[in-house]
This record gives structure tokens, C-alpha cells and sequence, in this order.
């Protein structure tokens, strides 16, 4: 996957090396990818759709899985501010919401479907389907949909969201000055220039991979400052409170849905020195364990905590290594300040913009 963006990137950069590449198609088509292959064990082009007559392309197929779910589980239904209204109509959020779950359905069975056929002819594969199957007693199709859809949704967003923001934090200050001049970089592009003196130190001219990650501590603390500072998911899915309790000094009663706000969390100066700046420095300063990154709640916490974590870290920290190893990143100008956000995960609101060189030809 990272071998193929990093072609894309210089076929950009060849083709037009005075134009900044937008970062998220080339990240986003590739995940989607893999996330097909994970959770279904194809990179499917196009499927056809029994209820919509006709077949769908991989691009329709990203908005029905994926896209499309994320802007509705943001759909705000005003009744749930006035329970007591419960019982007036609300059919344009209602229209909007079943249509998207509808659509994403459809699409998910197709899918499915496809698959169980690749199944049948003996064509068994590497997949989170293939394994369902195999080794679950799972006998509902619905659920069977609804297992697989939950891994390539999951597989296919927060992890191109975080791996956006670090390139975006690692390439916001431009310098064409060479790293042997780190005293008289600026902080941001000391940062860039240290992880880049990091992979060398640890990888030589070898290319990056997961093996050498436990080796690169500087772009671990990239990648949890990341979490921390622009957390993809920034409020928790609700706990259910059983039973009465105190929860940080506050009497809780039993019945309550409790939402963690995690940004808040990470923004808490009692808890964070300057937390509004992305230092990853912070990570390395000896207060911390491997463990206590954790403190930043990205992935969540308890039972229920993220299943993927792994599987991010590993991608994301490949990709920006990789990434940092083969250009050095900076930012279309006049963008340093964008940092808005949109949608349930924290997508940037304004795509990364980047200026990438090629390290050797430096
Ligand atoms: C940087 C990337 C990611 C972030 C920030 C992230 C964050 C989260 C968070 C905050 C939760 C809720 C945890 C809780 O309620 O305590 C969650 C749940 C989950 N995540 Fe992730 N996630 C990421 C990547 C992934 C990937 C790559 C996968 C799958 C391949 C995945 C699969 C899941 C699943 C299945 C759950 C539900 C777990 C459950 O309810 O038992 N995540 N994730």
C-alpha cells in the first residue's frame, strides 16, 4: 500500500513538481483498498447492485461504506433534545438517514454476496469474510454483513484522519535548508528533520518496515502527539452507567449514558503543559512510559477499546516513516492555519496541500 502511494507521489510530483498534490485522494483510494482486501479479501472494482439495477464503481461504493456513514451518524435529529416531542414526525432526517443506511446495505450485500460466490468456487483467501465463514458459527447474513461492513469502515477513515494531520503538523514549516543546519531550523522544522535523522540513524538507506517501528521512538511520539492534538474520534461512543458511582468527584446515577470528551481531555492544561501546540517532544522527556501515550484516550479505553490499534499504528507510522524517508513535505502556502474540522471523525476541513521533493534530489 505505502509502495503505491509513494508511486503516485512521484508520478505527481513528476508530472507537475510546481503544483502541491492533494494528499488525501492519494491516501484514501489506497486505504480503501486495502481495507477491501482486509475485510473482504478483493480489491473489488465494481459490483453489481440487485436494488439498484446496474453496477456500482469502487468510487460510489467509498460514499455508500463509508463516506456516507460517517455524515449520517452526524445527522441531528432535534427530538433527541425534547424527549417529550419524540412523537412529532421528523421525515427529512429521517428520509435522509434511512436512505444513506439503505444505500450502504445494498451496496454491503452485493459485496458480500460477491465474495460468498469467490468462496464457493474454492477460492478461499486471507479475509475477515473468508475467516467469518470459516470459523464462526455465524448463520445471520445480516450480521454477517454488518461484521464485515463495521471492519471496512473502520479500516477506511480514522486511520487516513490521523496519518493526514501528521503530515500535515510535519510539513507546515518549509525549509530548503539541509539538516546538518538543525541549530537554525525552526522548532516545526526541527521536528521534520529530526524524525528524518531518526529513520537514518536506525534504517540507513534501508527502506522502512514495520520491523524497524519499535526502533523509532521519535516517530511514536509523531504519531501519539498526532492522537493527542487532533484526535480522530473526539468524543467516545456512550458508556452506560449500571450502577450508582463517583466519577472524577461527581455523583453519577445509575441509568446515566456517559459521553467522554476527549478532546477536552487533551486540552486540559492541568493535565498537559501548552497543550494547544503539537510537540511530540513531550513523549521523550522521561515522564512518560510507552504505555501512558495511551493517556491520550485516542483509541478509547476498557472493553470496548479500539480493536484496530494495532493495525493503525502500524500503517500509519509505516506510511508517515516512509513518507519522511523518500520527500521532504511542505505545505501549499498560506495554509499553516487550517485547522478546522469536519465530520464524526476529525477530517481537516481543507484537504492537505503539499509540495514534495524527492530527498535525493536534495
Ligand atoms: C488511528 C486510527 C484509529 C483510531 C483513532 C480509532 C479510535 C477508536 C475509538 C476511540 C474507538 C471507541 C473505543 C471506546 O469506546 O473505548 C474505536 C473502536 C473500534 N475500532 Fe478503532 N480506531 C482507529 C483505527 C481502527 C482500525 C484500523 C480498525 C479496524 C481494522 C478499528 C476497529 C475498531 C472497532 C472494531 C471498534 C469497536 C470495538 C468495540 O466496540 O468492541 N479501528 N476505535
Amino acid at each position: 500500500m505505502v509502495n503505491n502511494m509513494l508511486s503516485t507521489f512521484h508520478e505527481l510530483v513528476t508530472d507537475d513538481p510546481h503544483s502541491p498534490l492533494n494528499f488525501r485522494n492519494v491516501f484514501r483510494d489506497e486505504l480503501y483498498r486495502l481495507s477491501l482486501i482486509e475485510s473482504l479479501g478483493e480489491d473489488v472494482n465494481s459490483v453489481y447492485v440487485d436494488e439498484f439495477g446496474r453496477d456500482v464503481s469502487k468510487e460510489e461504493m467509498y460514499i455508500a461504506t463509508v463516506e456516507g456513514m460517517m455524515k449520517c451518524a452526524i445527522e441531528i435529529d432535534w427530538r433527541d433534545f425534547f424527549p417529550y416531542l419524540s412523537w412529532v414526525p421528523n421525515r427529512s432526517y429521517e428520509a435522509r438517514v434511512f436512505s444513506a443506511i439503505g444505500r450502504k446495505n445494498a451496496v454491503m450485500r452485493a459485496l458480500v454476496k460477491q465474495q460468498k460466490e469467490r468462496i464457493a468456487r474454492g477460492e478461499a483467501r486471507k479475509s475477515y469474510l473468508d475467516f467469518l465463514l470459516a470459523e464462526s458459527e455465524l448463520t445471520d447474513d445480516e450480521q454477517l454483513t454488518l461484521l464485515v461492513w463495521e471492519v471496512l469502515v473502520e479500516s477506511a477513515d480514522t486511520t487516513l484522519v490521523t496519518a493526514e494531520w501528521a503530515m500535515y503538523e510535519l510539513a507546515k514549516n518549509p525549509d530548503k535548508q539541509a539538516r546538518q543546519l538543525l541549530f537554525f531550523l525552526t522548532p516545526r522544522a526541527r521536528t521534520r528533520e529530526r524524525l528524518y535523522q531518526e529513520i537514518r540513524e536506525v534504517c540507513g538507506d534501508e527502506t522502512v518496515t514495520e520491523e524497524h517501528l519499535p526502533r523509532l521512538p521519535y516517530l511514536n511520539a509523531v504519531f501519539h502527539e498526532t492522537l493527542r492534538r487532533h484526535s480522530a474520534v473526539t468524543l467516545l461512543p456512550p458508556r452506560f452507567i449500571h450502577e450508582d458511582t463517583v466519577l472524577a468527584g461527581y455523583d453519577v446515577p445509575a441509568n446515566t449514558e456517559v459521553v467522554v470528551n476527549v478532546y477536552a481531555c487533551n486540552m486540559n492544561k492541568e493535565e498537559w503543559d501548552s497543550p494547544e501546540e503539537w510537540a511530540p517532544e513531550r513523549f521523550l522527556d522521561g515522564r512518560f512510559e510507552a504505555a501512558s501515550m495511551h493517556k491520550t484516550l485516542a483509541f478509547g479505553g476498557g472493553r470496548r477499546t479500539c480493536a484496530g490499534a494495532r493495525q493503525a499504528t502500524t500503517i500509519a507510522c509505516t506510511a508517515m516513516a516512509r513518507f519522511v524517508q523518500e520527500f521532504t513535505w511542505r505545505l501549499r502556502e498560506g495554509d499553516e492555519d487550517k485547522v478546522d474540522t469536519v465530520q464524526l471523525t476529525s477530517y481537516k476541513l481543507h484537504p492537505l496541500q503539499v509540495h514534495l521533493t524527492p530527498r535525493e534530489k536534495n
